[in-house]
């Protein structure tokens, strides 16, 4: 099998230290954000956020990984969300939030590789929010 590249590996990694990430990552996004909170609907939104990230990962995947095509959610859902009222800083400030959990998770083997992936990761997804019309 191909090596995986820094991302898929800090995902890898994380995977063998924790079965879920989901209470993570919103614990993080809520402590960091907490208008992001009442966006979610108050009934079902546990589905909704489980559904929400596990696709935001997968999309993540395939962003730095072939591209097959998940990756084109990122820019569709940009226009969804203004409408659910966040803001595109918000928006964005969700793939750093999953790159806080998973180095927390991670521990020292978050390494400068990783590190630098997530970097160039997240400034080139700013690139293509920015590229989305309002
Ligand atoms: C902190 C930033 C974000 C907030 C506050 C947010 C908020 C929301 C809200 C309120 C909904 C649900 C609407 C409903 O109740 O039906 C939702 C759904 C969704 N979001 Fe986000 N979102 C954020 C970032 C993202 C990002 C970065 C992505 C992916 C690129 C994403 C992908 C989705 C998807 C795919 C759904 C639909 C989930 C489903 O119903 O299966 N979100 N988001």
């Amino acid at each position: 099998m191909a090596r995986p590249n820094a991302i898929e590996l800090s995902f890898e990694i994380a995977a063998e230290r924790c079965d879920d990430l989901t209470p993570l990552v919103y614990r993080r996004l809520f402590d960091a954000h907490p208008e992001a909170r009442t966006m979610f609907r108050s009934e079902g939104s546990e589905l909704v956020k489980g559904s929400m990230l596990a696709l935001t990962i997968e999309a993540i995947l395939d962003f730095a990984g072939e591209r097959t095509g998940h990756f084109r959610l990122i820019a569709c859902e940009i226009s969804s969300h203004d409408a659910y009222g966040t803001p595109r800083e918000l928006f964005i400030a969700f793939f750093g939030v999953i790159a806080g959990t998973l180095r927390e998770v991670l521990g020292s083997e978050w390494s400068a590789e990783i590190d630098s992936a997530w970097r160039n990761l997240i400034t080139e997804i700013e690139g293509v929010v920015a590229l989305e019309k309002v």
